[in-house]
């Protein structure tokens, strides 16, 4: 039984919430600023040092047993003032009169029992039920509160007149706890007014229901009874007690929450109130007890809508079903919800029945329910959530004599669909169709009714959509969340859709064509799946950013890289590769033009600034400079005289004398030349042997004028000769002209070797390259020389001074 509480406290949220909405949260939306909140902090008092300007202040669930003027009086802006499930036994309400803007009054689940009559006019909700009040707590001075909604009250006993006082308040609602009712025998039948337009009575949990007052009430519109316990016995004292009450024409809406009672009784209660002009009737949490008996029942005709029963215990363990069955399905009204009960099964209506709306939520029925059913021809809307519904192909079947069936949820079921041999049946009204947390795979897409517009499909285990299914051309929204799927669907088969919601799925590499194939897409969420951000999904991104933001929901946060790991939890928004590394033809023409235009620059390089040339005389300057590190002092501090000899044609002589003799000598180099140091009286032969040998390199200056003279090309011999003999490279050979290979003469084998091998120096006709070719002539002579000049210097002096005196 104490399970059970928790039900009726719903209900009374339910009261409050209604009565916040239209009591308080409108006028005070703009308070949430000034609120205090002390609710469930153990205190034994009020706290002193609240803020002054507060407006709402929570105080509830504590243990304040006093409240004293002081604790609240400087709190003059109070509007709000909770302090429900406290200890209070007595109240002066005096303790109020500072705060003349308190609209909200919570003293609800005290011990008060008295309470003082000086009630401040401003309040609007006044809640003083679930205290130990013996009689109601109304006082004239109540019918001061013409502001008054709300109203709780509670009480031990009814009398005749405790009501009148606020018989002319027009109230919005009026809880009246009556847990501790007691019949005082003189006070039966006593009769209250009341105007309010909802009035909730709550009884006491165990007791069988007693309460004889008469209680009549003007404009009543919604009447809530909790906790109603009856049985064969006390059922007609309810009967009578409501009769009082259901009596207006404006009361629209009963509601029994949490009821014992009989089957026999509760039928008696249906056959009661079907004639009266109650449009909705909701029962919750009832419990049957007893025995369910058959009972006689013929519906009258109703103004009743829709019935409303959830959450159903039976204690009854041995009866007919049928009998249950058949209460409900001979019910001549629009709506019927009974959720959350034991029931396995539902009669199917003998005559053409009225219902356009079943809801049997949350019950164990079977794929049994409404097989060759044919008289529910009016019904729009089946609900059977949260059953044990197995075959797909059944529920087809089904609908099959529905003929304005619109709309069918069987989510929260077992549903699978394997008869692959059978064509599956549906009625083609079917526009909604529910078929979500079932166990449904691919085949699901040919067992489907031709015509539905939203198809929920989440939760299932449907690991690709086919690409043959029977077209769905109607469908608009299509909701496969949190399935398996790898892929996008395109639109081909489904030319109508608007909405899809694909998100919790496993779709890695999202196609990019999906927005030009599903042009009437307004919608999609393809949040949460495990993004492979690599070239691929650059198309994709690329794709959402041309739709308008709004279609894709969730966009940007629910859209996270997955793989690979160094993208791992980037948003797709914030996904960047560069065009070229994922446009195989971008990069091949890129290394192309790249290559063009290196050959192209190459090219220029060589045709107008001889680029070969000067990498040819770079070459040679690092290998002479090679080379001259590894002649060793010794050898050339022997027997040299001159550092060079030149050899060169008479033709070329006034380059020689003008350019290059200059040049070296203002090196310092000392040069052997036939004119000036040959020894007289010497044959030629002799002197060209000399002075090669005294000269510590040879330089040629090769041209056509050279490979024409026969004398240069014996210096040329002997040098060569010398070099080879000496086993160091000492030849230099300056190309002043260029020589067609075809002119030397075939018997100047060597010559044609040495040039064959390009080791000469080009002299270039542009002088901006002659810096470059003296530096390379330089080099040939290079550092040593200046070691070698002080000891040669005096040497050679003495030498030319011998070669000079004695001029042999
Ligand atoms: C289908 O039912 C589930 C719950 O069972 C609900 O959350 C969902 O909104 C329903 N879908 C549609 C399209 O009504």
């Amino acid at each position: 039984m104490t399970k059970d509480k928790e039900p009726i406290v719903r209900s009374f949220h339910f009261v409050y919430i209604i009565t916040l909405m239209f009591g308080t949260i409108i006028q005070f939306s703009d308070e949430s600023e000034f609120t205090v909140n002390k609710s469930n902090k153990g205190l034994t008092h009020v706290p002193k040092g609240l803020p002054p300007q507060t407006k709402v202040l929570d105080m509830s669930q504590n243990c304040i047993s006093e409240l004293h003027l002081s604790d609240i009086s400087l709190l003059s802006g109070l509007k709000v003032l909770r302090l429900s499930h406290n200890r209070l036994q007595y109240l002066d309400v005096s303790v109020f009169k500072f705060n003349q803007d308190l609209e909200y009054l919570d003293l609800s689940h005290n011990q008060l029992q008295k309470m003082s009559c000086h009630l401040i006019t401003s309040l609007k909700h006044l809640d003083l039920s679930f205290n130990d009040f013996d009689a109601l707590p109304i006082c004239k001075e109540f019918g001061n509160l013409t502001q008054l909604n709300f109203l709780g009250l509670s009480a031990k006993t009814v009398h005749q007149l405790d009501l009148l006082p606020i018989a002319h308040l027009h109230l919005s609602c009026i809880l009246l706890e009556l847990e501790h009712y007691y019949i005082k025998e003189h006070e039966t039948g006593s009769l209250q007014i009341l105007n309010t337009e909802t009035l909730h009575l709550v009884f006491h949990q165990n007791n069988y229901f007693s309460v004889e007052a008469n209680i009549s009430v003007n404009s009543l519109g919604c009447l809530q009874l909790s906790n109603v316990k009856l049985d064969n016995t006390n059922c007609h004292i309810l009967i009578k007690f409501l009769s009082e009450l259901t009596r207006g024409p404006n009361l629209l809406n009963l509601t029994l929450n949490h009821v014992e009672t009989t089957w026999k009784c509760l039928v008696r209660v249906f056959q009661f109130l079907w004639p009266k002009p109650i449009e909705y009737l909701n029962i919750y949490n009832i419990t049957l007890v007893e025995s369910i008996d058959e009972e006689d029942i013929t519906y009258s005709e109703t103004s009743l809508k829709a019935l409303n029963i959830e959450h159903v215990i039976n204690t009854v363990f041995l009866f007919s079903q049928t009998i249950v069955y058949t209460v409900f399905s001979k019910m001549n009204i629009m709506k019927l919800t009974i959720s959350d009960t034991p029931l396995i099964h539902m009669l199917c209506p003998q005559a053409t029945s009225t219902f356009k709306f079943l809801n049997f939520s949350q019950n164990v029925f079977t794929d049994n329910v409404f097989q060759n059913c044919s008289t529910l021809v009016r019904l729009e809307t089946l609900i059977l959530q949260k059953n044990k519904l197995k075959d797909l192909f059944k529920v087809g079947l089904m609908t099959k004599d529905m003929p304005s069936l619109e709309t069918l949820d069987v989510s929260w079921n077992s549903l699978e669909y394997d008869r692959h041999d059978r064509n599956c049946t549906w009625v083609g009204s079917i526009v909604v169709l529910n078929l979500s947390s079932n166990i449904l795979t691919d085949s699901v897409f040919r067992c489907l009714p031709p015509r539905v517009k939203v198809l929920d499909l989440h939760n299932n285990r449907i690991t690709t959509i086919p690409e043959n299914v029977t077209s769905l051309e109607a469908l608009q929204e299509l909701n496969v969340a949190s399935n398996s799927l790898a892929h996008l669907p395109g639109c081909g088969t489904f030319s109508s859709l608007s909405v899809l919601i694909i998100d919790y799925n496993s779709i890695s590499n999202p196609s990019a064509h999906f927005f030009q194939s599903c042009q009437k897409i307004r919608s999609i969420n393809a949040g949460n799946n495990p993004f492979q951000c690599t070239c691929e999904l650059r198309e994709f991104i690329q794709s959402i950013g041309q739709v308008s933001s709004e279609v894709v929901e969730g966009w940007p946060d629910s859209y996270k890289c997955d793989y690979p790991g160094s993208y791992k939890g980037t948003l797709l928004k914030d996904f960047h590769v560069s065009p070229l590394s994922c446009n195989t033809a971008l990069l091949i023409v890129t290394i192309g033009i790249t290559g063009l235009l290196l050959a192209v620059a190459v090219t220029v390089l060589c045709i107008y600034f001889d680029l070969p040339w000067y990498l040819r005389m770079m070459c040679q300057w690092t290998q002479t400079r090679h080379r001259a590190r590894n002649i060793s002092l010794d050898k050339l501090q022997r027997t040299l005289q001159f550092h060079a000899f030149i050899s060169y044609s008479e033709h070329d002589s006034g380059w020689v004398k003008n350019e290059l003799v200059p040049c070296l000598e203002k090196e310092g180099i000392r040069i052997c030349l036939h004119e000036r140091n040959f020894v007289p009286g010497k044959s030629i032969v002799e002197n060209i042997i000399n002075c090669i040998e005294k000269s510590y390199k040879s330089i040629f200056v090769l041209s056509p004028n050279f490979v024409q003279s026969e004398w240069c090309h014996y210096e040329l011999y002997f040098a060569h000769h010398n070099l080879f003999h000496e086993g160091s490279n000492n030849l230099i050979l300056i190309l002043l002209e260029p020589i067609p290979q075809n002119c030397i003469p075939s018997k100047y084998h060597k010559l044609k070797a040495l040039m064959a091998q390009r080791t000469y120096l080009e002299w270039p006709k542009e002088k901006s390259k002659h810096g470059l070719f003296w530096a390379n002539i330089r080099a040939a002579f290079n550092i040593k020389l200046t070691l070698n000049t002080e000891n040669n210097d005096v040497k050679n002096l003495k030498s030319q001074e011998i070669q000079y005196k004695n001029p042999s």
